[in-house]
């Protein structure tokens, strides 16, 4: 569906927007403050993550949050919930600037409960960011900041995105072909 090209092309154009858009009173970063605090989403938004930052010259932290919600080989969510053992954030944001980075907006609910995770420690700011966008009505219902791709509503995988935890490491976001996906759809009837 989009090959490695044209998705590190994006995302140093989003990186730049990014930087660019941050609020002046953020450029004074010390060790309280940095300039921005970066929350992943674990596991899909590790490769994204990893570009993006390359191309993000600040001062900024990262603290990780992890949410599952396809557990398995399913292929639609599932709900989402918080793994408290991966997760990293401090019992405090207060001052803090944060952005909110995943994989893929589809439902909502993984980016409404990090969210909403976020909003209790107190911070200065929260904006999002997700490499993919899904062209469903409950995606574009979500208010999200930064999107590199809007794509059709079919299941992909590469570039950090898995099913039952494989295909992370392709360096192209792909769909799988139809004979999978009715496998898939089979066995998760059927556990
Ligand atoms: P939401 O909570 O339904 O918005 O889904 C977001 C989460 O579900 C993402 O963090 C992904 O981990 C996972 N997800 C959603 N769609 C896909 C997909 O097409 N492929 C792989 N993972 C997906
Ligand atoms: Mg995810």
């Amino acid at each position: 569906m989009i090959d490695r090209h044209a998705i590190a092309r994006r995302i140093g154009e989003l990186a730049q927007t990014i930087v660019r858009d941050l609020a002046p009173g953020t450029s004074s970063a010390d060790d309280a403050h940095p300039v921005i605090t970066l929350v992943p989403v674990l596991t899909g938004s590790i490769i994204f993550v990893s570009d993006l930052i390359r191309h993000m010259p600040l001062r900024m932290q990262i603290r990780l949050i992890s949410i599952t919600s396809y557990p398995g080989a399913s292929t639609s969510s599932q709900g989402a919930k918080l793994r408290g053992g991966l997760t990293s954030l401090p019992e405090s944001l207060a001052g803090a600037h944060v952005l909110l980075i995943d994989d893929i907006l589809d439902s909502g609910k993984t980016l409404t409960l990090a969210c909403e995770e976020i909003a209790k420690r107190g911070p200065a700011s929260v904006k999002t960011c997700v490499l993919l966008r899904k062209q469903r009505p409950e995606a574009a219902k979500f208010p999200v900041d930064y999107v590199c791709f809007d794509i059709p509503d079919k299941f992909v995988v590469g570039y950090g995105l898995d099913c039952n935890d494989y295909y992370r490491n392709l360096p192209d976001i792909v769909t799988l072909r139809p004979e999978v996906l009715a496998r898939l759809a089979a066995e998760a009837a059927s556990p």
